[in-house]
């Protein structure tokens, strides 16, 4: 007799969620069940939610061996696919994943920015589940929603995305948060055929590393960066949500968060201010804040060394630290369609700690200690 693998254990759902009788089924996408139940999709029916607070945060990655021997043992490979930013992770289920491989799964997309993995057989209860073990699932103020699932971002666009633009923009997702997500997984099941003659092409997404863009800025520039903090508001989205489906479900805020944040598992220091959301820097006259944040969202934007462009297949999955790396879209696939899900653990609330370092210099550090330990035990 075979055993069924348990049911994934979600999170409790919120009060008042809408459409209460709706329930996902195991194995089938939101995209088809959704539509299926005679409801809209992703949907907007309004509800509320109490206004987030702080809420503790330990990092799983804290206890992942950094020399990844779990993971390393099931994969069948581990690729990077840039120097900077980006790797895939061949030959794993995430579903068949223990504690052990998920620490270490922490530890290396903390490292790396963002880790892929292609042919995932995972429904969106087996998503959800696994997310929540790194953290609190954030529920989006405005987006449209799974309405059994609140914590489930759907990406998704179709021949009604009228408004798209020929580019997104480049964002650290919902960063306005008190504890914007760190790690964010996104499986993307339904890609578009934009390609000549109905191939499957488009939709790539490309990730720029936080990281390497500081490291690679004049010291004088970071010890500056290092004084500042910037406000990032979810205003301008909130305000969106009104004017076209009122729908919000909180508060719109805006919250003040360091410029320069220190990853709490690395240690290293990263850029936090994204086009999308950061809108000026505290303290500065208006026009040099404005001018700074523009060059520092230009090099996001144009520093093709610090970026890794993913090209998706469907099931693939991308894990992705949202501290510590930007990312985009590319739409360029209308008026075809493209849907995934994203879940996001909130992580803890942006610092800078002052006797943190680049990565760079934490890499130099670890290997000189290494060479001292290796001069010592050659000495006589
Ligand atoms: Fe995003």
């Amino acid at each position: 007799m075979t055993r069924q693998p348990p049911e994934p254990r979600l999170p409790t759902r919120p009060a008042g969620l809408p459409h209460p009788k709706y329930v996902t089924p195991r194995g089938v996408s939101p995209l088809v069940a959704v539509r299926e139940a005679g409801l809209q999709y992703p949907n907007y029916t309004p509800f509320t939610l109490p206004n987030l607070t702080e809420t503790p945060f330990v990092d799983r990655g804290l206890q992942g061996d950094p020399a990844l021997p779990h993971l390393r043992e099931a994969a069948t490979a581990v690729i990077h696919l840039t120097p900077a930013i980006g790797t895939e992770i061949v030959g794993l289920q995430l579903t068949a994943l223990t504690a052990a491989q998920k620490d270490e799964l922490a530890r290396l997309v903390a490292e790396r920015g963002v880790v892929f993995f292609r042919d995932q057989a995972m429904d969106v209860h087996e998503q959800i589940a696994f997310a929540a073990y790194y953290g609190d699932l954030h529920i989006h103020q405005m987006a449209g929603i799974i309405p059994d699932l609140p914590w489930v971002h759907p990406i998704h666009k179709d021949e009604t995305a009228v408004h798209g633009r020929s580019h997104q923009i480049w964002h650290s997702d919902v960063s306005y948060e008190l504890q914007p997500p760190g790690l964010t997984l996104l499986k993307m099941d339904t890609l578009p055929h934009a390609g000549p003659d109905g191939a499957l092409a488009g939709g790539d997404t490309i990730w720029a590393s936080g990281y390497a863009l500081y490291e690679g800025l004049s010291p004088k520039l970071r010890a500056f960066l290092e004084t500042l903090e910037a406000r990032h508001s979810g205003l301008e989205q909130a305000e969106k949500a009104r004017r076209t489906n009122g729908c919000l479900r909180r508060d719109p805020i805006e919250t003040v968060h360091p410029v320069v944040r220190t990853h709490p598992v690395t240690g290293w220091k990263t850029l936090y201010v994204n086009e999308n959301f950061t809108k000026e820097i505290v303290g500065l006259e208006k026009r040099v804040g404005d001018g700074l944040l523009d060059t520092l969202f230009r090099t996001v934007a144009e520093g093709y060394e610090f970026q890794v462009r993913w090209k998706w297949t469907p099931n693939a999955v991308a894990i992705w630290d949202n501290r510590a790396t930007f990312h985009t879209g590319i739409f360029d696939y209308f008026p075809h369609l493209r849907h995934g899900l994203r879940v996001a653990p909130q992580a803890e609330r942006p610092h800078l700690d002052p006797d943190s370092v680049t990565r760079k210099e934490s890499i130099a550090a670890a290997q000189q200690g290494q060479h001292g330990k290796q001069g010592e035990a050659a000495a006589p």
